[in-house]
């Protein structure tokens, strides 16, 4: 057997592209944001976590560019030897300072992040404790932890379910070490976790908290400060771990937490230490985004305008939309070929948007996954809510006459 006949045998591109619903992977050739360009076609982008709009923001891209003249556009190395920039470190202050921890680390993905923290401070004997809709980065963490530990550190509970989470806790060793991990904000269904039952149980049972606020930073919480703060629970909140990769219009992620825990993971992190550290000019454009979320609250308000909206209207038309408080605004569907169908037609119709399905959901549950911004107009809003209705009724996918 020769190890590439794997490729050779996945066929299934070929087969969905023939049939003209192949989704994935279509360059965009220039963008504003929340308008994009696809094939020399106007597009409405409602697909894209830039939740706030500030990757178009002049003064972020200023800042990005006034970044590369300074430092240049690569590091070359890590944050441990040579890699280190002073504005690293103030990005790190920052953060800090922004979520209400001691210290923070940052790394070069949001998806690195999660091992950054999980590989150095999960040791055999110690336990893992997953919310199993949790993102594929903690499951990826997780899997370098259990290959150094052993299976047995990995308990995962029903997504979302405080009963199963306790029913798990309450099996394990009381004095073993253990981490609640838990998407503050769950990236395909917008649901929030469950984080002031979760702190309860960490009490009763002994355990550490870690909150993946990639959905939830800059869209919950005071001034976007995301789910510990929504809560209310920052102090009982060990580790907040967020992305820049989403409302902070750059790319890469962070840790922050207690300054013993963070500097320990700076000098245990592979993903940090092996790693060439994140370009100046992403580190410039976060640290600027982080400013501008501060001095604009009203972006905020302004994106949970629009995502009301656009909710309420393809409620209205007939949609099934999974209720929630955020950005993320899922209309089921329920089978692979009908989302891609609906996909397919939005597309057509000039409207971007996410087809989600197993493994990312789980089966029944397909979706077309919609993420609004703050940056889009009402007309920008009301044209996807009528490219849903002229789809759906072709497609027969409405519940109620239109
Ligand atoms: C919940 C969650 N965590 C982590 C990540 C990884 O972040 P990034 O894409 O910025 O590397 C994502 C990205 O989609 C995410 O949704």
């Amino acid at each position: 057997m020769d190890l590439f006949d794997k490729c050779y045998s996945f066929t299934r591109v070929e087969e969905v592209k023939s049939i003209g619903l192949y989704p994935y992977y279509h360059p965009i050739t220039e963008t504003e944001g929340p308008v994009v360009y696809m094939n020399n076609q106007k597009m409405i982008m409602v697909g894209s976590n830039n939740y706030l709009g500030l990757t178009h923001d002049p003064r972020v891209k200023q800042a990005a560019i006034d970044a590369i003249n300074k430092y240049g556009t690569g590091c070359s190395g890590s944050r441990l030897i040579n890699g280190s920039l002073d504005i690293h470190f103030k990005l790190e202050e920052a953060l800090a300072e922004f979520v209400g921890k001691e210290a923070a680390c940052i790394f070069s993905t949001g998806y690195q992040t999660n091992q950054g923290a999980l590989v150095p401070l999960i040791k055999k004997g110690d336990y893992i404790i997953s919310d199993a809709e949790n993102h594929a980065s903690i499951i990826q963490g997780t899997l370098i932890a259990k290959s150094l530990c052993g299976d047995s550190i990995l308990v995962k509970y029903k997504h979302n379910d405080m009963k199963d989470l306790e029913d798990k806790m309450s099996t394990l060793p009381l004095d073993a070490g253990k981490l609640i991990v838990v998407d503050g904000v769950f990236s395909m269904n917008g649901h929030i976790a469950q984080l002031p039952q979760i702190v309860a149980m960490a009490r009763k049972y002994n355990a550490r908290i870690m909150v993946d606020d990639a959905h939830a930073l800059g869209v919950i919480g005071t001034g976007g400060r995301g789910t510990a703060s929504h809560f209310n629970c920052t102090n009982q909140t060990d580790i907040i771990m967020g992305t820049f990769s989403k409302s902070l219009a750059s790319s890469g992620g962070f840790l922050a937490a207690s300054e013993r825990v963070i500097n320990y993971i700076k000098h245990h992190a592979p993903a940090i230490i092996f790693n060439a550290s994140m370009p100046a000019s992403n580190a410039a454009a976060a640290l600027k985004a982080l400013e501008i979320i501060q001095k604009e609250p009203e972006r905020i308000e302004k994106l949970h305008y629009n995502a009301q909206q656009l909710r309420q209207g393809l409620t209205q038309l007939g949609f099934t939309v999974l209720p929630g408080e955020t950005p993320i605004i899922p209309v089921l569907i329920g089978d692979d070929l009908k989302t891609f169908a609906l996909w397919k037609k939005l597309f057509d119709l000039g409207v971007y948007t996410n087809p989600i399905i197993f493994p990312a959901t789980p089966q029944g549950q397909q979706l077309i996954r919609l993420s609004v911004m703050a940056t889009h107009t009402d007309e920008h809003i009301n044209y996807v809510i009528n490219a849903f209705e002229k789809a759906g009724v072709e497609l027969n996918l409405l519940h109620t006459a239109v």
